[in-house]
């Protein structure tokens, strides 16, 4: 732990997770073309964001985030961001209708680039490569080339992420998140039959509420929650070089805050106390998390708590929780107690993702939509034997119609993994499986609030 916290402290603590670069002159040299960018976010947009997670610590809204498990340059397109843009917000909207729940709205999105890895060096038939550590970092193929980490890689990263954010603000404010289109955020791919009926039928009753609410005088025109939504941003503060450019003093409150997204998260394998992770969040404002993964200590679990938010101030700080549906409930229940026995304010989430990956048979890897359901199903048993409140969800999905988790009622099979297996880390929930997703927990919000 350094002494006094700066922008750039990390550097003096343990990293792991990070890639070698050949050209460490390049490096500093695209740092400095980094530092020079205007902001992504605005710090006033990190605040608000704090204050609606607030609002979830306190029990009165439920936390959605989800988005890619890695964006990658080739999936970058227009329609990828809208589709993903408009499962979010159908998934939003069974949550906020069938629990009566504001929902705040966290895309993985706009800059989850970096990734960590299980091993840093990948062999395939006897040759030993540097492990594909995301998009920002080096190329995908499996090619000596590809795989040196390249600092341009951090520039493209950062335009892609403007652009998308752009993208997301304009279709958030410009009409497409308008609860008269509440019909048309269904995606055409939405093949299973009981599914779409079943949100054609909410979102007539939505229709049904809008024109109650007209006749009251309630309209899109002089009602902006009818006509906007806002999404947030957030991804894994991984890749700590990108992360400082990004970082800014705030004009108007004197404060830090990294400006690449309105918040950030510490992943499993790089949350140790001492770590130039902890060290990098802890000094920023931002809204933050940490996962908290199978292996944690109740010991380490209160420290990381204390370090990071010791204001105990609502809203700054989420725990994503990621045990796997089938350890949660044995796992879980000492550390909520340990949380609570400590008072301390946080915003509880699932992910559900992360604890229930598999090989297929066929060498895939995969999750099955039982086991997600499973974990999530846990996490809320769990919170209500404690007397505690499930504040949120946090999933790698797409809008994309892709074949990665088996399972679901539109039953993705193992053999069928191959047809549209996309991702450039970990399989992600299609746009089926997250919509029925979505109804599952509304019945269990609906449950746990009533
Ligand atoms: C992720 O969220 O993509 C991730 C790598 O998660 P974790 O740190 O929980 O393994
Ligand atoms: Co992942």
């Amino acid at each position: 732990m350094s002494p006094i916290w700066t922008p750039s402290s990390w550097r003096d603590c343990p990293i792991k997770q990070q890639p070698e670069y050949p050209d460490p002159a390049e490096l500093k040299a695209t740092e400095q073309k980094l530092e020079a960018f205007p902001p992504l976010v605005f710090a006033g947009e990190a605040r608000d964001l704090k204050q609606q997670l607030a609002e979830v610590a306190e029990g009165r809204a439920f936390l959605l985030q989800g988005g890619d498990c890695a964006e990658s340059f080739a999936e970058f397109s227009a329609d990828t961001i809208r589709d993903t843009f408009k499962v979010l917000l159908q998934m939003a909207v069974v949550l906020t209708f069938g629990a009566s729940c504001p929902v705040v709205k966290v895309g993985r999105m706009a800059g989850q680039f970096a990734k960590p890895r299980s091993a840093d060096t990948e062999t395939v038939d006897g040759v030993e490569l540097p492990s594909y550590r995301g998009d920002i970092v080096n190329g995908i193929e499996f090619d000596a080339t590809a795989r040196v980490p390249d600092p341009k890689r951090l520039l493209q990263a950062s335009n892609q992420a403007a652009v998308t954010l752009n993208l997301l603000r304009a279709f958030s404010k410009g009409g497409m998140a308008d609860l008269h289109q509440v019909h048309r955020w269904n995606l055409d791919f939405i093949r299973d039959r009981t599914l779409s009926e079943r949100y054609q039928n909410l979102a007539g009753r939505i229709d049904e509420t809008l024109g109650f609410m007209a006749a009251c005088g309630m309209t899109a025109e002089n009602t902006k929650a009818i006509r906007e939504t806002t999404l947030y941003t957030a991804h894994e503060a991984l890749l700590l070089n990108y992360e400082q450019a990004f970082t800014r003093r705030d004009s108007l409150s004197g404060d830090w805050y990294d400006c690449s997204a309105h918040m950030l998260w510490i992943g499993d394998r790089t949350r140790q106390l001492d770590s130039a992770h902890v060290e990098f969040l802890s000094g920023v404002c931002n809204p933050i998390g940490f996962k908290v993964g199978p292996t944690i200590t109740e010991d380490e679990l209160l420290r990381l708590i204390e370090r990071l938010n010791p204001e105990n101030e609502a809203g700054r700080l989420n725990l994503i929780v990621r045990m796997g549906a089938n350890k949660i409930t044995e796992l879980f229940p000492p550390l909520l107690q340990a949380v609570q026995r400590e008072g301390a304010k946080v915003v509880w989430s699932c992910d559900p993702m992360h604890g229930n990956t598999i090989k297929a048979g066929n060498g895939y890897k995969t999750r099955p939509f039982d086991q997600i359901l499973g974990e999530v199903r846990g996490f809320f048993d769990v919170h209500r034997a404690e007397g505690s409140y499930a504040g949120g969800v946090h999933f790698e999905m797409t809008g994309k119609n892709v074949t990665e988790c088996i399972g679901g009622s539109g039953s993705v099979t193992e053999a069928s993994l191959a047809d549209r297996y996309h991702t450039h880390c970990d399989p992600r929930l299609n746009a089926d499986q997250a919509l029925e997703l979505a109804f599952l927990i509304a019945e269990m919000l609906k449950e746990s609030r009533s």
